[in-house]
């Protein structure tokens, strides 16, 4: 009998057919849902760096490219489509360094400044206040500014919020009236400073507490806009810092962020990997610190437990994403980087995490929209092309503002195993599948992914405490391609984009999905 079985599965190899691991099961107790996803999780990133704005989205009015009011139409029209909750701009380092007078009134006549941080390229200021809140209202998004706390002044940061909200007959609010906007803004979001233990400032958490504390007394409130004040968080694992700022500002402040970037090597910041044509101990090394995020939110949310139980206070991961070497040819600084099926498993992974820390987790962004990092769109002159991450978002997109179920996950796992590698992690494991599952409306909105890069993976879903009686017709999806670093490129655009979905049987409340190799399902039950 032993004989045969090995023979029926050397059979199957041979004819190219997956042969399916063992069985991962996922328990989702529909009924005991306690917190909802907020949509906020979803949200952008759009710093003043390298082609990110300039060409990526802000082309200018008189350009050949075809646009909109000065953004370029196809981008315009590709984001609109992902329902982008909030915008998080101008930086980023940049903010630290942003005089807000330098971007409003006549473009011509804006001052042209030095963009230290990225690329020390001429900074010409034709994308400044005006044209980022039209562009978030182009988008239907939240704005999320961020005020620069490193160089400026409080009362620097006090005139633009109100020149940016106030209704009043005051000189800054008639000077926004006098450069076209009539009505005031609401702004929603507001950071105060970024990364201000290094780019933003170098300063330690005492100092940075006590600046928090003065900046935010001028951060007002103007004709019925409210503003969400949002604390510099550290990246990784300072969690001291995270500390000092609650115990010291917590209660002047909604918000605390958290930066963590995917590093693909395993000797830290300098060893990034290539985001293209790489191997398997690129693609594991990914998904292995992908994964760190659930530490680095769990271990920050428990020290934020200590002074805010009843985590009145966000955790607003407002940057995270894999960030690779820079793609040879391009400009230093400009973090160009491609965009793989594997960084499409990176974010469907990474927004698994942020979702199921929805108690603690209401605002994220991705770094960054266009051009910069883990990209949702690439452009080149009038080219443009969506990245394998955009399409993650598009299946994402149901999660916002659902309620969040919770599943209980048995998992096979994958081990590195590579003699020949000189990693440190080898031999080390991840879990194969990860999940998001949410409930919106009587319709349960499922994403699953498969992290194995080699081998089908079979899963077996009980949905329990309510009852799905089939998949809704031409919801189930799927994302994947022929190998983990598949790219799409100006010339072959849909290599690596979603496709229907026919290998998920719904019976008897169990719904069983067989997924591919790296590869992500989405699929909606009734
Ligand atoms: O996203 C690129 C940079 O990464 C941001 O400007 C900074 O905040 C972080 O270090």
């Amino acid at each position: 009998m032993k004989k045969f079985i090995t023979q029926l599965f050397a059979i199957l190899i041979l004819a190219g057919s997956p042969v399916w691991a063992q069985t991962n099961t996922i328990i989702v107790n529909a009924d005991q849902s306690e917190v909802v996803i907020n949509e906020h999780i979803y949200g952008q990133f759009a710093e003043h760096l390298g082609r990110g704005i300039y060409g990526g989205i802000w082309v200018g009015p008189d350009s050949e490219i075809p646009n909109t009011e000065g953004y370029r139409t196809d981008v315009l029209t590709a984001l609109q489509e992902l329902d982008i909750p909030n915008v998080r701009w101008p930086g980023g380092c940049f903010a630290d360094e942003y005089d807000w007078r330098d971007g409003i009134g006549p473009r011509a006549e804006r001052p042209k400044r030095l963009n230290t941080h990225w690329g020390g390229v001429i900074e010409d200021n034709s994308f400044g206040t005006h044209e980022f809140l039209r562009l978030a209202e182009l988008l239907d998004a939240e704005p999320y500014i961020s005020a620069n706390v490193g160089s400026g002044t409080p009362a620097e940061m006090q005139d633009w919020i109100e020149y940016m909200t106030s209704d009043s007959e005051s000189t800054l609010a008639e000077e926004r009236r006098a450069n076209g906007r009539e009505e005031p803004w609401k702004i929603k979001f507001f950071g105060i400073g970024n990364e201000s233990w290094g780019c933003g400032g170098n300063m330690t958490a005492d100092y940075y507490a006590d600046l928090y504390r003065q900046f935010q007394t001028y951060a007002k409130n103007y004709s019925g806009n409210k503003l969400f004040k949002i604390a510099s968080g550290w990246s990784d694992s300072q969690y001291g810092w995270t500390e000092t700022l609650m115990e010291k500002a917590g209660r002047m402040m909604d918000g605390i962020s958290l930066h963590y970037y995917t590093i693909a090597g395993d000797d830290g910041w300098f060893d990034k990997g290539p985001s293209m044509n790489f191997g398997t101990d690129w693609y594991f090394g990914g998904i292995l610190a992908a994964y760190r995020m659930d530490e680095f939110v769990t271990k920050h949310s428990n020290r934020m437990d200590k002074y805010d139980p009843n985590k009145r206070v966000a955790l607003a991961v407002d940057e995270w994403g894999i960030w690779t070497e820079e793609l040879p040819n391009t400009t230093g600084g400009f973090l160009e980087q491609q965009n793989s099926m594997r960084d499409a498993l990176i974010a469907s992974l990474s927004l698994d995490i942020l979702n199921s820390h929805a108690d603690r987790v209401r605002i994220a962004n991705i770094a960054q929209m266009v051009n910069v990092l883990q990209a949702m769109i690439l452009t080149d002159g009038p080219k443009m092309v969506k990245t394998p991450t955009y399409y993650v978002f598009e299946m994402y997109k149901e999660h916002q503002n659902a309620h969040l179920l919770p599943v209980h996950l048995t998992s096979n796992t994958y081990k590195f195993e590579d003699e020949s590698s000189d990693r440190k992690d080898i031999g080390e494991e991840f879990d194969v599948i990860s999940t998001t599952v949410s409930e919106k409306d009587g319709v349960v909105r499922l994403t699953i992914s498969n992290l194995h890069p080699e081998e089908a993976q079979e899963v077996k879903i009980d949905i329990r405490g309510m009852k799905v009686k089939s998949i809704v017709k031409g919801s189930a999806e799927i994302l994947t391609a022929d190998s983990f670093d598949a790219i799409n490129t100006y010339d072959d655009p849909d290599n690596v984009i979603i496709s229907s979905f026919d290998n998920a049987k719904l019976k008897n409340g169990v719904l069983t999905i067989k997924l591919p190799k790296h590869s992500i399902v989405a699929l909606s039950l009734k």
